[in-house]
C-alpha cells in the first residue's frame, strides 16, 4: 500500500471510538519508508536525518528512531522532543535559522551540534562558543518545491551564499571553531531528483574549501504523489548521488559521512486523517459538503493550494463537490471540484497523504481544539497516541 486509505468499517470504528476529526497513522507504512530512505545509498556511509518539522508525534519519532534515522530539529521543543523519543544528542542536527543565542546554548549545553545560515549568526555563535564544533548551511543558489512558499534555495532567507563562503571561514578561524558539517535544503517536494543532483554538486563543490568535515548533509525535499503522480525514482536518485558522491571522495581524498533531511517522504503517506459530514447544501450554484476538518486541522490546502485526494465513505451517486470545513472564513475550503459519491449528514469522511505537516500544523483558530492521534501497530491494534485538547486548555490563559 503506498499511501493508507482505511475501508469503510475501520473509518467509522476508529472515529466511534476515539472522537473526530482524528490523524490516524499506520505504523507498517512507516517503517517501509524509513527503510527505503536508509537504504538510499547503501554503498557509502549514508544516514539520513529524519526532519522531525513533518510530524513530531513522540510515538512516531520513537519508531523512526527505531529504524536507525538521525533527527533535525528548528527549535529547542523539536530538540527536546527528539532526546526524549531517545535520539542521542550526536544524532541530532540543529537546523537553526535567526535564532538567539540562548537558543544556540539549548543545543550547546546538550551536546547538539548547530547548523548556522549566515554570517551575522555565526559571528553571535563564534562570540559566545568560541572552539565548539559547528556546520555551516549552505544555500546552493539552486531551489526546487511545490510552491513558492516552501522553496528555499536561490533568492530565499536561508543559507550562506557561495560567495560568502571564503568569509564565514575566516570567522570560523578567528574564534576557533571547527566546521564539521555542511547542510543544505533546496526546497520541499520534488518528484524527479534533477535540482537536488544539481544542488549537491554544487555542495560538493564547498564541500573542498572544508577540510575538517564529518559529513556533508544534502537536504530534505523528497517528494510523495499526492494526486497520482509518478512515484520517485528512489533507486535512480540513489545511484546517481552514488556516483557523485564517489567522485566527491576521490576529490576529497577521504570518505566522510553523507546524510539528507526527508521529511514528508517519511511520513506522508503512514497518516490519513478522518472526520464526518454535517451538511450538504446547495449555495448559488455550488455543492457544498460541509465537515469537521477546517483549515485549523489541515492547513496546507489553504496556505499551499495543495491537492490532497478526499474519500467519502458513503453509496450516494457521483456529483462534483467542493468540500469545506467548518471555520468561519469563506477560504476554508479542502477541496474543489471533486467528483465523489454523494454523502449524507453523518457520514465519515478521510483525507489521504496527511501524515506530513497535517497534526503539526494545527491550531487552536475559532478556539477549536485540535485532533486526537491514533496508532495502527504493526500487530493489528490501534491505541492513541496523542489526547484532542481539551476546553481547560482553551479556557487556560495563564
Ligand atoms: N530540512 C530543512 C532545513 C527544511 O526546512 C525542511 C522543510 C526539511 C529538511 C524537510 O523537507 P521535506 O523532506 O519534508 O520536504 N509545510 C510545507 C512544507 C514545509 C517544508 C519546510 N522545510 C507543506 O506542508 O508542504
Amino acid at each position: 500500500m503506498d499511501a493508507l486509505c482505511l475501508n469503510k468499517e475501520m473509518a467509522n470504528a476508529l472515529l466511534e471510538e476515539y472522537g473526530s476529526p482524528l490523524y490516524v497513522y499506520s505504523e507498517e507504512i512507516l517503517r517501509t519508508r524509513c527503510r527505503e530512505m536508509m537504504q538510499l545509498v547503501p554503498q557509502v556511509d549514508f544516514r539520513p536525518n529524519y526532519s522531525a518539522k513533518a510530524n513530531t508525534n513522540l510515538a512516531l519519532l520513537r519508531i523512526v528512531q527505531s529504524e536507525g534515522l538521525s533527527a533535525d530539529a528548528m527549535s529547542p521543543g523539536e530538540m527536546l522532543l527528539e532526546l526524549e523519543a531517545g535520539f542521542p544528542p550526536e544524532d541530532i542536527l540543529f537546523v537553526s535559522n535567526n535564532v538567539s543565542v540562548e537558543e544556540m546554548k539549548f543545543a550547546v549545553d546538550r551536546g547538539i551540534l548547530v547548523s548556522i545560515d549566515s554570517l551575522c549568526q555565526l559571528e553571535l555563535f563564534g562570540q559566545n562558543f568560541a572552539g565548539q564544533k559547528v556546520a555551516l548551511r549552505v544555500n546552493p543558489g539552486v531551489g526546487a518545491g511545490h510552491h513558492q512558499k516552501v522553496v528555499t534555495a536561490g533568492k530565499s532567507k536561508f543559507g550562506i551564499q557561495l560567495e560568502q563562503l571564503p568569509r564565514a571561514r575566516q570567522i570560523a578561524a578567528q574564534y576557533n571553531l571547527q566546521v564539521v558539517g555542511l547542510n543544505q535544503h533546496i526546497g520541499s517536494l520534488f518528484l524527479e531528483g534533477k535540482e537536488y543532483l544539481q544542488a549537491a554538486r554544487v555542495l560538493f563543490g564547498c564541500a573542498l574549501q572544508f577540510p575538517q568535515l564529518a559529513f556533508v548533509d544534502l537536504g530534505g525535499g523528497m517528494g510523495v504523489p499526492y494526486h497520482g503522480e509518478e512515484r520517485l525514482n528512489l533507486e535512480l536518485l540513489g545511484e546517481q548521488l552514488g556516483s557523485v558522491i564517489q567522485e566527491f571522495f576521490v576529490q576529497y581524498g577521504r570518505k566522510i559521512r553523507i546524510k539528507a533531511e526527508p521529511g514528508r517522504y517519511i511520513v506522508a503517506e503512514c497518516g490519513q486523517l478522518l472526520g464526518r459530514v454535517h451538511s450538504v447544501k446547495e449555495n448559488y450554484g455550488e455543492t457544498y459538503i460541509g465537515t469537521d476538518i477546517g483549515f485549523n486541522v489541515l492547513m496546507r490546502p489553504v496556505l499551499y493550494d495543495s491537492y490532497h485526494e478526499i474519500v467519502f465513505y458513503s453509496s450516494g451517486s457521483e456529483a462534483t463537490v467542493t468540500v469545506v470545513g467548518n471555520i468561519c472564513e469563506s477560504g476554508d475550503i479542502l477541496a474543489t471540484g471533486r467528483r465523489l459519491p454523494m454523502p449524507a449528514p453523518g457520514d465519515a469522511v478521510g483525507v489521504l497523504n496527511a501524515g506530513a505537516y497535517g497534526w503539526c500544523m494545527c491550531s487552536n483558530y475559532n478556539s477549536r481544539l485540535r485532533p486526537a492521534e491514533v496508532l495502527l501497530c504493526a500487530n493489528g491494534s490501534h491505541k492513541l497516541i496523542r489526547r484532542r485538547d481539551t476546553y481547560e486548555e482553551i479556557l487556560r490563559q495563564l
